[in-house]
């Protein structure tokens, strides 16, 4: 199925920028002066700002933007699996390709029916992605901005195959909190989960709201659609829905593990709290010439907003 057809519209301030690499990156910015950024490098959401020009994800000081694997930040791709097992790389291939802007109408951002800015980015395999995951598939990434600044992406995965195939699939976000102890993730309540520090135990969640004062790991299972992440010092709230993502990975490497990663500052984990729409646990098979769309939008509200029913 084809993403809805879309206007184009000449006056929209939106933009195609190279970054040092050469590599071309698409700028959404809304009449309100919310703006999203996201790099044909991995299809890779590397910057969300609201309209005060502030920016919503966290990306260390320390990520290595020289190289053609995934920055440590932003919101990048994880398929076709999620961890570390079999010949693929580390929660797959796709956050370290370059993908196209899709050239199948409009090639450039556009409006959708409800005023939103986007742009439709396209992943094929390469021969190469084909001999460690010999199945043909296309993966394509809208990237939306609404007129109230949220942020919707919107993925397709298409079996162009004669075989049945299965994959895992991740949003991986880096969300920026003003300081990680005083976050609290609500939604996730009594929710069982595999504990990624334990072996990828089973375990059920059986606190109030989630909390952080260590290394933290866990991918939920079978979760509600819409999660909460507040932070208490900023008085505002990132609400997460998503449809056809029922799992959740919740992460924060903590002091220890970011002293080891090469591209993470020492005292970053502060900053950040990866909440990542998935789907993990059951991974999802297509048949021949079936689709998957898995969609996740997050907004920003004032704390004192979320008690109102946003999510639950
Ligand atoms: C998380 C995983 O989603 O991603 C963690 O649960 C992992 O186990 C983290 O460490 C970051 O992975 P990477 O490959 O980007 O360093």
């Amino acid at each position: 199925m084809k993403h809805p057809a879309a206007v184009w519209d000449p006056r929209i301030a939106t933009a195609k920028v190279k970054d040092s690499n050469g590599v071309d990156q698409i700028v959404l910015r809304n009449p309100q002066g919310a703006s999203a950024k996201v790099s044909l490098q991995g299809g890779h959401v590397i910057s969300w700002r609201n309209n005060r020009g502030e920016e919503l994800l966290f990306t260390s000081s320390k990520a290595n933007v020289k190289s053609p694997r995934a920055i440590r930040g932003g919101i990048c791709i994880f398929f076709p699996q999620f961890g570390n097992c079999g010949p693929l790389e580390q929660h797959g291939f796709a956050r370290n390709k370059l993908w196209t802007v899709d050239e199948d109408p409009p090639s450039l951002p556009a409006k959708d029916s409800n005023g939103k800015l986007f742009v439709d980015l396209l992943l094929r395999p390469s021969e190469e992605d084909l001999k460690f995951w010999p199945h043909s598939f296309e993966l394509r990434l809208r990237v939306c901005l609404g007129t109230d600044g949220n942020l919707t992406l919107i993925s397709r995965v298409r079996n162009m195959n004669g075989k049945p195939f299965s994959f895992s699939f991740a949003y991986h976000s880096y969300l920026s909190v003003s300081d990680i102890s005083e976050v609290r993730v609500e939604g996730l309540e009594t929710m069982d989960y595999l504990d990624n520090l334990c072996q990828r135990e089973r375990f059920t969640e059986q606190g109030d709201a989630i909390t952080f004062e260590s290394e933290f790991d866990r991918v939920y299972l079978s979760s509600p659609n819409c999660v909460a992440v507040l932070d208490h010092q900023r008085k505002r709230t990132f609400v997460i829905r998503k449809d056809g993502l029922p799992d959740v990975v919740v992460w924060n490497p903590w002091e220890k593990k970011s002293k080891a990663m090469a591209d993470m500052g020492d005292e970053e984990y502060k900053q950040m709290v990866c909440v990542d729409g998935a789907v993990i646990e059951r991974p999802v098979t297509l048949k021949p010439g079936e689709e998957w769309t898995g969609r996740l939008e997050i907004l920003l509200v004032p704390s004192s907003f979320c008690s109102g029913g946003l999510c639950f």
